[in-house]
């Protein structure tokens, strides 16, 4: 009976790689949580897709990331040899107490609230200015004429690379992240000359604001937090790399993801036209339906664990999918209908615990202020082609958008 489940849910987690299942992964979660909140695939993994276990499991500060188990079993062993891996599997994001204490300690002081807050005009000047290049009678690429330049100007300013160097990294993060998903040579040998180039370019930025600092989060980054600790170089270009990334990477998902369902739910599109005031809860319910990252990398319990019920062997694995976690009916009502003015319980789309995403405040700020500004601009906006998903499932969002915006109402 055991080993039947595990192979039922190692079919799942396969059909997971497959286009159409990272696509459209929802029906598969469904199944899998049709075994239970957890279940164990064959090769041992306990895979999450409860709502209460995922956010109990995420919280559980004893779970440690151990990458190089994974890295090992894929063929990497070697993988610090490899700059794509390094730059990835280094950074504060797979890092564990007390390292990952120290980095977030200093990035959080950088990346302050008051920070964010201070955007939100400038994030309202980028969506108006972006609104208007969109309005046309043509189709448009909504994830190239929105969905990438906003995170990507906004990421880039809050950290100081120049606007003209920013275009060029939509490539380059795309083939880094792809190490998240997939660990094969090819893969590997992109992320390696994707990083190589990210690495060398932002190394020469710091230089240059150590030379001359400005207004910007990489000018306090180089310089030591008031208590003297400071990041050293390879830390500071890991720190930026990683915080550019997953400031553009997630947020163009949330954007893309977002506008798509709001084109295949009319009646809601309407409901936040007529009422922005539903922005926050609108944002809520847009991570919740479909996440830009659907799984965390995982975690491991160094010894013997007891949590959310269960006994974790020492040297256990746990996939929490974040995706499945956010349609799970026992906490969300008809989960897989969307509802901007739902209430409740938030989704688990920034994670939870000590690596709960750093940018979460950034990116709502980004998706209340962009949904009813675009709404509001485009009463005609309708899809005018098929959306291409972008490839992976860590990661989850579309890579093409096509829409026709009719003209712009004022
Ligand atoms: C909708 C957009 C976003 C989503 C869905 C998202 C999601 C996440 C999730 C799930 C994690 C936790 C990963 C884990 O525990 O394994 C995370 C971590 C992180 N996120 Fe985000 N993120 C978004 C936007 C951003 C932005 C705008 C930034 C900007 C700077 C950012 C920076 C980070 C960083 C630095 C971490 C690592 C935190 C740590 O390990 O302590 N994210 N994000």
């Amino acid at each position: 009976m055991t080993t039947k489940i595990a192979n039922t849910v190692g079919a799942l987690m396969s059909a997971l790689t497959t286009p159409a299942g990272q696509a459209d992964p929802y029906p598969r979660y469904r199944e899998l949580r049709e075994l239970g909140p957890a279940a164990h695939t064959p090769d041992g993994t306990l895979v999450v897709s409860g709502y209460r276990l995922a956010a109990t499991l995420a919280r559980d500060h004893r779970l440690l990331k151990r990458p190089e188990h994974g890295l090992a079993a894929a063929g990497f062993a070697d993988w610090r040899e490899h700059p794509g891996l390094r730059l990835m599997f280094t950074s504060m994001l797979v890092r564990n107490p007390p390292d990952h204490t120290r980095l977030r300690r200093l990035v959080s002081g950088a990346f302050t609230a008051r920070r964010v807050a201070g955007l939100r005009r400038a994030i309202a000047r980028t969506v108006d200015r972006l609104l208007g290049e969109l309005a046309g009678p043509d189709p448009v690429d909504f994830v190239d004429a929105f969905a990438f330049p906003l995170p990507v100007t906004v990421i880039g300013e809050l950290l100081g690379v120049p606007d003209t160097d920013r275009l060029r990294f939509q490539p380059l993060v795309r083939d880094w992240a792809g190490v998240l998903d997939r660990l094969d040579g090819p893969g590997v040998a992109r992320a390696d000359d994707a990083a190589t180039e990210i690495s060398e370019y932002l190394r020469d930025l710091a230089a240059r604001r150590r030379r001359e600092p400005r207004d910007d989060l990489l000018s306090a980054l180089v310089v030591p937090a008031a208590d003297g600790a400071f990041l050293d170089d390879d830390e500071l270009i890991t720190m930026a790399a990683l915080l550019f990334a997953a400031g553009f990477e997630t947020t163009t998902g949330l954007l893309a993801n977002g506008l798509a369902a709001l084109l295949e739910h009319p009646d809601q599109a309407a409901l936040l036209r007529e009422n922005p005031e539903l922005a926050g809860t609108a944002t809520e319910e847009l991570l919740r339906y479909d996440s830009p990252v659907q799984l965390l990398t995982s975690r491991t319990a160094p010894e013997e664990l007891h949590s959310g019920g269960l006994t974790l062997p020492a040297g256990q694995r746990v996939v929490l999918l974040l995706g499945a976690a956010n349609r799970d009916p026992e906490v969300f009502a008809e989960p897989d209908v969307l509802r901007l003015d739902r209430e409740g319980e938030p989704p688990l789309s920034f994670g939870g615990g000590v690596h709960y995403c750093l940018g979460a405040p950034l990116a709502r700020l980004e998706a209340q202020l962009a949904f009813p500004a675009l709404l509001r601009a485009f009463p005609a906006l309708t899809q005018a082609g098929p959306a291409v998903a972008r490839k992976g499932l860590a990661l989850h969002g579309l890579t093409a958008l096509p829409v026709t915006t009719g003209p712009r109402s004022r």
